[in-house]
């Protein structure tokens, strides 16, 4: 059985949680692999909205199982709201659905007190402050917090110790608080501890449905994305197989999720991102303001050169665009396929690790509007937009989704 990859290929808030849903409908497992509570799923389905930070979007659907990788970097706190609001809006009792890899890591109070103080400093980037970054770092660093530890009370102290020597030695909060506070969760949290590895093996052998969920988007990748404006995990496919713990199959089917504009929150160089009114429009239509921090999007055209790159990185088999109808009001639409970079060369490649992207300026293809689209056959212009994508980037569009509702999506 084909599992499929979903993953954002721009810079986060592709509109991945519909997508995801969407194809979703039929999974039997659905696997989250990195990042933390920094993401944002938003999904609409039947008069409801959920949005997800942490926990995979199979979970609205009864009797999906949904697994938390080893990738992942947990806030108990968040997880704890999301099971609470969950378990309200569906009736059900969704902890039986959910696994927590022994491996995932757990963000602390003192990975947040750190974070706040480096985005306080004349060096920020704009993150989330939702700990991600300095959680990763403590990781790296091997003395972080695992969630299997929360099984095991008296390594989980000790591990405490070292974490708060390390990176918070002059904290208010003690060791003993975040003790306290981490027996109280493992009550439930270690019910859910699950090898996740060994899970997602398993259904593979006995071809299961299986979707792995992205997090951010392949231009925040930690090792490829326009550093140091990045998150702190591996957000391409490779990162997907490294956090659930597989490996690829041959037989997978990487949806790459794409907005038919750009946008970005936080900060890091933006080509295309527009300043005018335009901008303003597309931010107005689109909604383009972030489901976990509330922030204004930067918002711009479509940028070919960047979505190459992505392409490139992820082995992308198809395309799903998303908010096409957001564009429906625009006389014109510019689409960027090249750039002038700071010496004044036309290139057609993304400058590895985004270094000199700030200094590149667009080169514009101008397209006609398709004018308020809403159902029936695509108009042209429409047509033109996306064979003008599938040329220039390789990769065919195989869904196009025209709006928040699992209904409002075409398959190509
Ligand atoms: P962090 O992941 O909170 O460390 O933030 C690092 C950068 O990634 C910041 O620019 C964030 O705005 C961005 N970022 C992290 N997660 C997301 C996401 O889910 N969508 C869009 N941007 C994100």
């Amino acid at each position: 059985m084909t599992t499929i990859i979903a993953l954002g290929l721009q810079w986060g808030d592709e509109g991945k949680g519909k997508v995801i849903d969407y194809l979703c409908e039929k999974a039997q497992m659905v696997v989250r692999a990195c990042g933390g509570a920094n993401a944002g799923h938003s999904i609409h389905t039947d008069g409801r909205k959920y949005v997800l930070h942490l926990i995979p979007s199979g979970i609205v659907h009864e009797g999906v199982r949904c697994l938390l990788g080893s990738g992942m970097v947990i806030s108990l706190s968040s997880l704890e709201k999301e099971i609470a609001e969950l378990t309200e809006a569906t009736g059900r009792n969704v902890n039986e659905s959910i696994g927590i890899s022994h491996g995932a890591h757990i963000i602390l109070p003192w990975h947040s007190e750190l974070e706040q103080t480096r985005e306080n400093s004349s060096k920020p980037v704009g993150s989330t402050l939702r700990g991600i970054g300095p959680a990763y770092e403590t990781r790296a660093s091997r003395f972080g917090i695992t969630a299997g530890m929360l099984a095991h009370p008296e390594l989980l102290r000790k591990n405490l110790e070292i974490l708060r020597d390390s990176i918070a030695p002059d904290s208010t909060v003690s060791v003993e608080m975040v003790f306290d506070e981490l027996m109280n969760y493992a009550t439930w949290v270690v019910p859910m501890l699950a090898d996740v590895s060994l899970e997602v093996f398993n259904a593979r052998k006995n071809d299961a449905r299986i979707l792995f969920e992205g997090a951010q988007g392949i231009l925040l990748d930690v090792f490829h994305g326009t550093f140091p404006y990045v998150t702190s995990s591996n957000t391409v496919t490779g990162g997907i197989y490294a956090g659930i713990g597989v490996g690829p199959d041959g037989n997978e089917k990487i949806v790459g999720i794409v907005k038919a504009y750009t946008t970005r929150v936080g900060l890091g160089p933006f080509p295309t991102e527009l300043f005018d009114a335009t901008g303003e429009k597309i931010r107005d239509v689109g909604k383009e303001y972030g489901a976990t921090t509330g922030r204004p999007r930067r918002c711009g055209w479509l940028d070919l050169v960047a979505l190459r790159y992505a392409v490139r990185l992820s082995g992308v088999t198809s395309i799903a665009l998303t908010k096409v109808d957001v564009l429906n009001d625009f006389e014109e639409i510019m689409i960027c396929d090249s750039y002038i970079d700071g010496e004044g060369h036309e290139i057609t490649e993304f400058p590895p690790s985004g270094i000199g992207l700030e200094n590149c300026k667009p080169v514009y293809t101008k397209l006609k509007g398709w004018k308020s689209f809403s159902s029936g056959s695509l108009p042209l212009p429409l047509i033109d937009y996306i064979r003008l994508i599938e040329e220039r980037c390789g990769v065919e569009v195989s869904i196009i989704s025209m709006g928040p509702d699992r209904r409002d999506t075409i398959e190509l």
